[in-house]
């Protein structure tokens, strides 16, 4: 669930090519997370999918011409542009080359671009066309100018085009255009201008080219909190080892897959954290040598020889006693099967952490792999509290608003205007 969407109004546009049917999927998806989607759908649009499949979805009005009546709110309006106006967020998915080019040059010849041209507030695109239309310098430069305007572009992607060619120009999934919706909605947040660094998954060390030590995490939790801290507006990186979970979009990904690495890219973008938050189940050993090649069976027995890996919450720890630049807050998560509350208090002692997310790994519905948890949260100065079982977004929402708070941001106004300068 994105409680970032609940409520929330959101205009669709559909504009005419194949893809329009991926918007059946996007609607679906913004409704179900609570969020009023009024749909408008250009001529073309709705000779590829009719409107009455996305009145059942958003169970609202579609509008296809200028001076249809629009429900709302019990009220018969025709007042489509009012309805623009209302919106916290305006999408066309797909747009095509001919609607961009709309937008680009402010015309106003049906629906869709009269309400488009009205509106002032954030505005998303996923463009979907043939590769040569999406690379002709006209597409190009129309793009361009509404970039330039403030309006935020998610795709093309690679991939089969209509034609059954492949290259770029397929729509964005419906999952990722929802995604990054929500990072749009969230900009101007209580934690707008600052950068939240989230680890994530299981470090796998390796044996050799084939074989590797690594753990159950699956980066559930992970995504989680970068998705909790992308949707109260902070830039978020996710610093993650292989992950069984889709990323999470509108966060910046850096994929690494053993300690060394993680160590590595955490230490790079310390200077420009301010929240650092380690879920990630790090390998505290790794192989002392890596096999070239695959090992071979043989009679013996095999050993293999372990050593340490870096500690990274305990190196920023120690650079932050130090007095070195540091996030003004260090998160971390504790995964344990027994003596559970005396583990979970050194690690915060020890790593010099403000706050430690405990959770008990032995228990069925906690811990790795599953999409719920049961933390008990033990933060620096002797508070304790523990959290009843929630899903795994739903700890990830509750401990960002536990950021928002130590860092003072409960009142915060947002330093964004809504509005786009157009
Ligand atoms: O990914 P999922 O399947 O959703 O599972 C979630 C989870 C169980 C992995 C997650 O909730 C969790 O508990 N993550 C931490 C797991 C862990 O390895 O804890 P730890 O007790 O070994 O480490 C304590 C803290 O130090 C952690 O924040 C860890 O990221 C960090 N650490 C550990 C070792 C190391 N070399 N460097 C570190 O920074």
């Amino acid at each position: 669930m994105a409680p970032i969407l609940s409520g929330k109004r959101i205009m669709l546009g559909i504009s005419g090519g194949i893809a329009a049917y991926k918007s059946v999927t996007l609607a679906s998806r913004f409704t179900q997370a609570n969020a009023l989607v009024d749909v408008i759908m250009t001529h073309s649009a709705a000779k590829f999918v009719a409107p009455v499949t996305f009145q059942s979805i958003t169970q609202r009005s579609v509008a296809t011409d200028t001076f249809e009546f629009w429900h709302d709110a019990g009220r018969l309006r025709i007042g489509h542009v009012a309805l623009a106006h209302a919106a916290d967020l305006f999408i066309i998915a797909p747009a095509t080359a001919h609607t961009i080019a709309r937008l680009a040059h402010g015309l106003s010849d049906d629906l869709l671009s009269i309400t488009a041209l009205s509106y002032k507030g954030p505005m998303l695109l996923a463009p979907a066309m043939e590769t040569n239309m999406w690379t002709h310098p006209a597409t190009m430069r129309n793009v361009q100018a509404l970039r330039d305007w403030g309006v935020d572009f998610i795709g093309p992607e690679e991939g089969r085009l209509a034609s059954g060619e492949v290259g770029e120009g397929r729509v964005a999934e419906p999952e990722d255009i929802f995604e990054v919706a929500c990072k749009v909605i969230g900009r101007g947040g209580p934690l707008d201008g600052l950068r939240v660094l989230i680890t994530a998954g299981g470090t796998r060390e390796p044996i050799d080219p084939v074989r590797f030590m690594g753990n159950h995490s699956t980066g559930k939790m992970g995504a989680a909190l970068a998705r909790a801290a992308r949707d109260l507006g902070a830039e978020t990186v996710l610093v993650h080892a292989p992950l069984s979970v889709h990323p999470p979009g509108g966060v910046s990904l850096m994929p690494v897959h053993t300690a060394q690495q993680m160590f590595g890219a955490v230490m790079e973008q310390l200077p420009r954290t301010d929240v650092l938050i380690g879920a990630a189940a790090v390998a505290d050993y790794r192989p002392t040598r890596s096999s070239n090649q695959k090992l071979k069976k043989s009679p013996e027995n095999q050993v293999i020889t372990l050593e340490r890996t870096p500690d990274i919450l305990q190196e920023v720890g120690t650079r932050r006693e130090e007095g070195g630049p540091g996030p003004r807050l260090v998160i971390g998560f504790a995964a344990e099967t027994n003596d559970l509350e005396a583990n979970a208090l050194d690690k915060l002692k020890r790593k010099n952490l403000d706050l430690v997310v405990l959770n008990d790994v032995t228990a069925p519905d906690s811990g790795f792999a599953v999409d719920t948890n049961r933390v008990t949260l033990f933060e620096r100065g002797g508070n304790r509290e523990a959290w009843p079982l929630m899903s795994k977004d739903e700890v990830a929402q509750a401990i960002l608003q536990r950021v928002v708070v130590r860092l003072g941001r409960l009142d915060w106004k947002g330093s964004q205007s809504r509005e786009r300068d157009r």
